[in-house]
This record gives C-alpha cells, structure tokens and sequence, in this order.
C-alpha cells in the first residue's frame, strides 16, 4: 500500500507549521486516510525545540476542533529529507532555510503550502506565503487557520492520484 509522507515547516514549529500538522491530521483522520498521509511538523530555527504550541496558536485552533496540545517543537535535520516525500514551508525565509541544509537530489521535496489552495479559493488569490502571527494579533492566527484549511485540502486532493498510483 502506497503512503506519502509530509512534514510542515516555519521558523520556531510553534505557531503555523503545528497549526498545519493539526488542521491535516484533523482532515486525513475525517478522509480515513491516516495510514496512507503521515505527517508532522519542524522548524528552521532552534529557539522553542520541546515546547508545546504558542497558547495563541492552540487556542485558535481548540475553537475550530483542532487539539495542538500535544505537539512538541523540533528542529528540521538533513535527515527529514530522505524520510519525507514533501517539506511543506510557510513561507520564501522557509523555503531559503531549507535549501541551504538540503541535499542537492531532494531539492524538489521543498513547496509552499499555499501553492495547494485551489484555484477557486479566490479569497488567497495573489497570497504566496502564510504569514508569521508570532508578533501580531489574533487576527493573524485566525488567517493562519483559514489557510491552512485551505491548503491542506487542496493538499489531499494533490496526493490522492499519488496513493492510487
Ligand atoms: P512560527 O512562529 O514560525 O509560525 O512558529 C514563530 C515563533 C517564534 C518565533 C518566530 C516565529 N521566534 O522568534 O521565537
């Protein structure tokens, strides 16, 4: 049976990577297809390695049905890229950080999540990366959820032709 594997990433594995593990997990769970999608979520950085989520971050996603509690923040390591098919960051600082680390062969594993919201999602239209909300306010961890929602079902329907094939 074919699985793929996805780990998110963003700068401290606090506030949107754990958000994107949570919203995916909570819809690959919904989709029974928690044996064919595995995933997770790191950082870039090292400054939160074995913190739960931001409150924030856990709070906002408590109120849509999301459980982030239990994650834990790890740093990304030159290994993730041979155990995962696809290193999904938040944004370009991301996408830099993850080339710098990464073997030349795996360079194609590395995506932006929001290049999985679907075309008729025109609400992100333009929208190229999922904004840090660390130094911000609750709005900006509402807009994380909001993508993430979007991204990871436009993620799912990305690789279900993968699973099948
Ligand atoms: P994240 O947010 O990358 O979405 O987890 C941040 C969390 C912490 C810091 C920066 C961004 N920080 O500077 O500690």
């Amino acid at each position: 049976m074919k699985t793929v594997s996805v780990c998110f990433v963003c700068l401290g594995n606090i506030c949107r990577s754990p958000t994107a593990e949570g919203v995916m997990r909570h819809l690959v769970d919904e989709m029974k297809l928690a044996d064919r999608i595995l995933v997770d979520s790191a950082g870039t950085g090292d400054w939160h390695i074995g913190e739960a989520p931001d409150e924030r971050a856990q709070q906002a996603a408590r109120q849509r049905g999301y459980e982030l509690a239990t994650l834990r923040g790890r740093q990304i390591t030159v290994a993730d890229f041979e155990r995962f098919d696809l290193l999904i960051a938040m944004d370009e600082r991301n996408v830099a950080a993850l080339h710098q680390l990464c073997p030349p062969a795996q360079h194609d594993k590395i995506r932006l999540l929001l290049e999985f919201v679907p075309q008729t999602e025109s609400r992100w239209a333009g929208a190229c990366e999922v904004v840090d909300p660390y130094f911000g306010g609750a709005a900006g961890f509402e807009q994380v959820l909001d993508q993430c929602e979007a991204a990871c079902r436009g993620l799912i329907a990305a690789l279900r032709p993968q699973l099948l094939a």
